[in-house]
């Protein structure tokens, strides 16, 4: 069942398009990666998805509706988690009260009159620390958390809507090879066990051709093959473009 799909996709700065023309799908609880070189047009592309940018033309829907042009929030409602920058001022808030924040502004129009904030979605906010591995760390404060550490609480926020998609761009960036593989393992698990469908973007691509059900290829700003690793490692235009011949 096709859950994301693109058409036409088509972005430009200052006269230079960056993004062109481009079109796929992602189905209801899969897992695609969208690879390509430096500047190939995958972050942009992940922008128009999630409302931050405006496409020049071309048609995005999600479960059979139409969001193209909607405003980042509204995409976020309708169900397209992202990866959220923690924000600096919230350095001195602990773990916990990070995803507790998180669920009291998605739910702020019901909750808010009924209880004092400070009790509201503990449970809630614990079972989503579980799902990232970071219960142990719930009373510490972001500052001070480790890279990884900290790429697991945006992760968390990012799923605290229950997304039906959830859109990260290089989720594993910055990251030692076990944090890699571990953050990588959490995304692939909220996809098998959540039904959730993950768009990712990422440069290690032995993690790519082990993890993504399907990959995207992007480069110059259009899209150069799409298949398995297997058809993928073994295309000649992405060797030349990206993998490199060995
Ligand atoms: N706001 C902007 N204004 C002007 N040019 C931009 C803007 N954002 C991106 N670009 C240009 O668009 C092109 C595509 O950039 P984009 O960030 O989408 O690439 P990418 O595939 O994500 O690359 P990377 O792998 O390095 O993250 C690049 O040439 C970039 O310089
Ligand atoms: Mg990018």
């Amino acid at each position: 069942m096709t859950l994301l799909s693109v058409q036409y996709l088509t972005k430009a700065f200052g006269g230079n398009e960056v993004v062109r023309g481009i079109s796929f799908d992602v189905a209801a609880g899969e897992v695609v990666a969208l690879i390509g070189p430096n500047g190939a047009g995958k972050t942009t592309c992940f922008n128009m998805l999630n409302g931050q940018i405006r496409p020049d033309s071309g048609m995005i829907t999600l479960g059979g509706e139409t969001i193209t042009g909607w405003a980042p929030d509204r995409i976020w409602r309708f169900g397209v988690g992202r990866g959220f920058q923690i924000a600096a001022t919230f350095g001195s808030m602990t773990v916990r009260d990070n995803v507790r924040t998180a669920l009291l502004s998605r739910h702020r129009a019901v909750w808010r009159f009924f209880r004092p904030a400070s009790d509201m979605f503990t449970a809630e906010a614990e079972a989503l620390l579980d799902r990232v591995g970071l219960r142990g760390l719930a009373e510490q404060g972001c500052g001070t958390l480790a890279y990884g550490d900290l790429k697991r609480l945006e992760l968390a926020l990012a799923i605290s809507n229950k997304p039906r998609l959830l859109l990260v761009d290089e989720p594993t960036a910055g990251m030692t090879p076990p944090d890699r593989r571990a953050v990588m393992d959490l995304l692939l698990g909220l996809a098998r066990e959540g039904g959730c469908a993950v768009l990712f973007t990422e440069h290690d691509t032995d993690m790519v051709f082990r993890s993504a059900d399907r990959i995207l290829v992007m480069d110059k700003g259009e899209l150069i093959a799409e298949g398995d690793a297997a058809s993928i490692r073994a295309n000649s235009r992405v060797r030349t473009a990206y993998l490199g011949d060995e």
